[in-house]
């Protein structure tokens, strides 16, 4: 088999396919790249017999403007994420995982069966609804919950960081810090703190982006980044996709305020009485201004933002960075609040 096997060439496919024995000889399935990541390759596969994979391939070099490069062995730190969420995660909410290939840095899984939406699109679109919003919040929190509980078996699994230090610390935390010196100070202590809070399973990913809707129901995609550590980084992570759309969506910013704050309620009290639970806010609270800003500063900022819409959200985290709210709800308050202030001063 050609080692430079490439996914995304429908015959390359086919013909992998059927050497390994993934589907037998003669079958011949729709193939159709499905867009939407940047570093991976991704297909939809339709078989005759109704079935549908995805297919997705690691890309040592990432589709962005900037040269970014990450092994493709976090391919199979992915497939170690679908195999454990498929027990933590509430049913229904991870694809099952179908098979991996180490040779090929390549795994199959489950397709969503269509139609589904992108939660991100509907976003965009101010199509709002809570009770998206409340199994956002009930799906972190039992991950975070049942990893806790359950830790002797998980954290051994997850305990490599590498693709969260390389993904996401230095490219969101430390660029930042560079390219921001007010912000330094913050962003470094915010890296020391989370490299010592070894406490759950962490998804590194949790996004809008990675969310698809069937008939109302939440998938969870994109398993990356997953590793043992601060749950506080998912909730800061998430909330970010929440303010930032209300401070980018014309007409619903209180909406996805009240989603903010719904969010985390619905969060919290799934969470239950865990033994960290009463520090979780105040560092939510911290990666929340973190990745605020660093979806503005850092290497991978938010592509819908309009420089005056950065240029503000970059100055309201400054000003709340300064003194940072003790919890969530005032944080979002504060941050909505201290957004309008900075537009109707705009000269
Ligand atoms: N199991 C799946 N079912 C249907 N679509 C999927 C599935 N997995 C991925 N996709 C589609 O492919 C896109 C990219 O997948 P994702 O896992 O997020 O990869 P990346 O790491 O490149 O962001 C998703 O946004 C989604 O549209
Ligand atoms: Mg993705």
């Amino acid at each position: 088999m050609n080692r430079e096997l490439d996914i995304e060439q429908p015959a390359d496919l086919l013909a992998y396919l059927h050497a390994t024995g993934r589907i037998p000889p003669g079958e011949e399935p729709a193939v159709r790249p499905l867009s939407g990541g940047v570093s991976n390759r991704t297909v939809l596969l339709q078989r005759p017999n109704g079935e549908a994979w995805v297919l997705k391939q690691a890309l040592a070099k990432l589709r962005v403007p900037v040269d970014w490069f990450s092994s493709p062995e976090r391919v199979h730190r992915e497939a170690l994420g679908l195999r454990w969420l498929q027990k933590l995660a509430p049913p229904g909410t991870i694809p099952p995982l179908l098979f991996e290939d180490h040779e090929h840095h390549l795994l199959a899984m489950a397709a969503v069966p269509q139609p589904y939406d992108n939660w991100k699109s509907l976003l965009l679109a101010g199509k709002l609804d809570l009770d998206h919003v409340t199994q956002f919040g009930r799906l972190l929190a039992t991950i975070h919950r049942q990893a806790y509980l359950q830790r002797e078996e998980v954290e051994p699994v997850f305990v490599d960081r590498s693709f969260f230090e390389t993904l996401r610390l230095e490219p969101y935390y430390g660029y930042t810090a560079s390219q921001v010196p007010q912000a330094a100070a913050f962003l470094q202590a915010l890296m020391d703190a989370t490299r010592q809070r070894l406490i759950t399973l962490v998804h590194g990913d949790y996004s809008p982006k990675n969310i698809l809707i069937h008939q109302g129901r939440l998938v969870l995609l994109d398993h990356e980044v997953i590793h043992w550590g601060d749950p506080a980084f998912d909730l800061g992570f998430s909330l970010t996709h929440l303010l930032s759309k209300a401070h980018h969506v014309a007409g619903h910013r209180e909406a996805f305020a009240q989603a903010a704050h719904h969010y985390w309620e619905v969060y919290r009290s799934t969470l239950g009485d865990m033994p960290w639970a009463d520090g979780l806010e105040g560092f939510a609270v911290r990666h929340t201004l973190a990745c605020l800003l660093a979806r503005v500063d850092g290497r991978s900022p938010l592509e819908y933002l309009r420089e005056e819409e950065r240029q503000r959200q970059r100055q309201a985290v400054l000003r709340l960075m300064a003194a940072p709210p003790s919890t969530i709800p005032t944080l979002v308050q504060t941050f909505v609040s201290t957004l309008n202030t900075l537009e109707t001063t705009r000269t």
